[in-house]
């Protein structure tokens, strides 16, 4: 969502008027030379213009940034965007743009204080608030979308590693029936798409804990103690040989892409909205067999 919010945003600075003169910036590139409002608190060692409005050098420590050709730029480097080392570019903007008012509603969090679902929130996915009691297949809970582009729009195809390549039809019949019979066994769903294709939900749960019967397939799923939290990562001891292993696949990798995939092993602590927990292979056994 975070990166959502960045998307969004820098759509909406499309087209900043600048004079022939004035540096070439990338598309979508954040706004400059205006002045902040009251919304925006701008910390005291970020640098501004004459006229306190935002010059380069309040957000990139590289000298001449604008006199550099674009792609002679070292993004890399910890003086790219000023104070340097952000783990996730939100960060940076939180800088100086208020991280509540800029985040919006996690709307998985489905049931008040008293474990009653709030309806509002049903209504996003659903064309109807689905009565609980009647509803027992996805077909009858009236979704807005297709299974494969529900998710979408809040959050991006590719949400995660590996997350993209997965959203395919399984190449080998095997699997599907692997799924179907896993899935009955595990007491678990792993709806597909119609054409048979692994979606979001396959994996996920849409629902917090609790909403559909957790003693129904539908509702069986990772309990999450903690769902506004979320997904955490922990250290791991391993962390530098695993990665020192993948360095030079990942290395072959960006350039073949042409991307920049950083590669950071932790250890997942808390797991959320996932059918059955993946750190231990369970979820992953229910598709793969990985001695073939
Ligand atoms: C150095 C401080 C600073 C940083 C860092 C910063 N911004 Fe801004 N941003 C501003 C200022 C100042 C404005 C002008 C609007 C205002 O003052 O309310 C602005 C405006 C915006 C707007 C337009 C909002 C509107 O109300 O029209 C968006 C969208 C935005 N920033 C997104 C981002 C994103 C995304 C990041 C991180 C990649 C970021 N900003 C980092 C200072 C900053
Ligand atoms: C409010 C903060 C802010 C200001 C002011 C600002 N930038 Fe940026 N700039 C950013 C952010 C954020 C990025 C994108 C970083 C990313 O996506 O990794 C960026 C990206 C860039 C890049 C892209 C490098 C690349 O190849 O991706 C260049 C070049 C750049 N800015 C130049 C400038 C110049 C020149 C100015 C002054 C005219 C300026 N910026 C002012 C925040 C700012
Ligand atoms: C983010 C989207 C989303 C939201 C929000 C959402 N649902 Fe769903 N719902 C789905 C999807 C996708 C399915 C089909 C897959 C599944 O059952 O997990 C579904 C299926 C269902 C089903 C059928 C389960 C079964 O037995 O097969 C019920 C009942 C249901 N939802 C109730 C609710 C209620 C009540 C709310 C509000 C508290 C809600 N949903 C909010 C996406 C959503
Ligand atoms: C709902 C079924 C399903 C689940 C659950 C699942 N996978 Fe997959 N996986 C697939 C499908 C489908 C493909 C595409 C290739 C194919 O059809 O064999 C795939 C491909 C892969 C690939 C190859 C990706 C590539 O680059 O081509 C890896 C690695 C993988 N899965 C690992 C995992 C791991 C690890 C987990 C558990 C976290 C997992 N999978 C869970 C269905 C699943
Ligand atoms: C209306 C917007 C919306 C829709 C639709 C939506 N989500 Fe979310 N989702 C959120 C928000 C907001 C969060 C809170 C965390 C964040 O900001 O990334 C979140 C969090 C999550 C998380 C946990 C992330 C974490 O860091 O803990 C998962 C997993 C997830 N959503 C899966 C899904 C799936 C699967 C679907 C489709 C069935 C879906 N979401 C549809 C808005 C949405
Ligand atoms: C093959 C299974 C699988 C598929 C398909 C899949 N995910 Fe995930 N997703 C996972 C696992 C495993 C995790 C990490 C553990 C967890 O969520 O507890 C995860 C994590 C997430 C997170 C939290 C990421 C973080 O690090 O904060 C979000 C958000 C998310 N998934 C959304 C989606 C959306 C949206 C889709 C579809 C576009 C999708 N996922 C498809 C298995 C899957």
């Amino acid at each position: 969502m975070k990166s959502l919010f960045v998307s969004c945003i820098l759509y909406l600075l499309l087209t900043p008027t600048f004079a022939s003169d004035a540096p070439e910036l990338p598309p979508l590139h954040h706004l400059v030379g205006i002045k902040a409002s009251d919304a925006i608190h701008i910390p005291d060692t970020f640098k501004l213009g004459d006229e306190q409005e935002l010059i380069c050098a309040s957000c990139h420590g590289l000298k001449d940034i604008d006199k550099t050709p674009l792609d002679e730029v070292n993004t890399e480097s910890d003086d790219f965007l000023v104070g340097g080392g952000y783990r996730k570019i939100t960060g940076f903007c939180y800088r100086c743009h208020d991280e509540k008012k800029t985040q919006r509603d996690n709307i998985h969090l489905m049931l008040d204080e008293k474990g009653e679902i709030k309806k509002k929130q049903c209504e996003f996915c659903h064309e109807e608030v689905p009565d609980r009691e009647q509803v027992s297949s996805f077909k009858e809970a009236k979704l807005r979308l297709p299974l494969t582009t529900i998710c979408l729009g809040c959050h991006l195809k590719d949400p995660h590693f590996n997350a993209v390549e997965h959203q395919v039809k399984p190449a080998k019949d095997e699997m599907l029936k692997r799924i179907e019979k896993n899935s009955q066994q595990q007491g678990i769903i792993v709806p597909l798409s119609d054409k048979k294709e692994v979606t979001c939900v396959s994996c996920h749960s849409p629902h917090q804990y609790g909403v559909i019967d957790p003693s129904t397939p539908a509702g069986k799923q990772v309990q999450t103690k903690d769902l506004e939290k979320g997904v955490d990562y922990q250290p791991h001891p391993w962390k530098a040989v695993v990665t020192a292993d993948k360095l030079d696949r990942l290395a072959e990798f960006n350039k073949q892409h042409d991307m920049n995939v950083a590669f950071s092993y932790q250890r997942i602590g808390q797991e959320t909205l996932l059918r059955l927990p993946a750190k231990d292979g369970q979820l992953c056994l229910v598709c793969h067999d990985f001695k073939d």
